[in-house]
């Protein structure tokens, strides 16, 4: 039986320098183009079913690029997370982040606090921005968080099971990812999501993230759809 639409999909939008490329333009157009994609996507994916989407905005390790580009991805953020505001007064989106934002510019950490207040009992898509996000960096503040209380004697040693590990994520309240999808055919998570995505089904394609549409979604959804799920099980009769 063909799996259920998946309520939550992970996406790691990769390939904006290469579109740039292609064309003989900065890359900076390239990360621009990428946001008007993810614009367009969200608004084409509502009724398709999915609950939750979290985006791979800017990695732990995307600090290493030039200046140039990280304050250009910083400038696109902060317009799109502001355009949002404006525009989405009255959608149905519920906006989230992952990743710490204490890294990111005070105007940018309020405008994300601002958007994520005013959208927090919305009920339509749940997004989730993940913005100097690495899952090490994500689970190592878990961790400390887990040993400070397991300090103040709030918490004993027993306590820290998987679920409780789960709860101190930045993640924490929304389910693991069924699916992940990675655009411009690298095979690799690039520190997306690793606890989170113990058990998802990855979906890569070639197509850079500024062409990714509803369609290459779809597509993506009902190749989850047939795949067979075993969770180290068995689904098929045995014979
Ligand atoms: C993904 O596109 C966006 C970010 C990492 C911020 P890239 O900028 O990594 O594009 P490529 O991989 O160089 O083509
Ligand atoms: C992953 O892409 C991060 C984002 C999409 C934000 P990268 O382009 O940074 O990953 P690597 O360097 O190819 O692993
Ligand atoms: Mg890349």
């Amino acid at each position: 039986m063909a799996n259920a639409v998946p309520k939550h999909i992970g996406i790691i939008m990769d390939g904006n320098g290469r579109w740039a490329q292609k064309k003989h333009l900065p890359r900076v157009m390239g990360h621009r183009q990428g946001a008007r994609t993810l614009d367009k996507l969200l608004n084409d994916a509502k009724g398709l079913g999915v609950e939750h989407i979290t985006v791979y905005a800017f990695s732990t390790e995307n600090w290493k690029r030039a200046e140039e580009e990280v304050s250009g991805i910083m400038g696109i953020l902060r317009e799109y997370i502001n355009k949002y505001f404006r525009e989405y007064a009255n959608s149905d989106f519920r906006v989230d982040s992952v990743g710490d934002l204490s890294a990111l510019s005070e105007d940018l950490q309020a405008d994300i606090a601002r958007l994520k207040d005013v959208s927090k009992d919305r009920t339509g898509i749940h997004l989730t921005i993940a913005m100097n996000y690495g899952s090490r960096d994500e689970i190592k503040r878990a961790v400390q968080k887990i040993a400070c209380e397991v300090k103040e004697g709030k918490l004993d040693i027993p306590d820290i099971t998987e679920e409780l590990i789960s709860e101190h994520l930045d993640s924490a309240g929304t389910p693991d990812p069924e699916l992940i999808i990675r655009t411009s055919g690298e095979l690799r998570t690039s520190n997306f999501l690793l606890w989170q995505s113990a058990y998802s089904e990855y979906y890569i394609t070639d197509k850079l993230w500024p062409d990714f549409t509803i369609e290459d979604l779809k597509d993506a959804i009902s190749v989850y759809q047939s795949r067979d799920r075993r969770f180290g099980g068995r689904n098929e009769v045995v014979k």
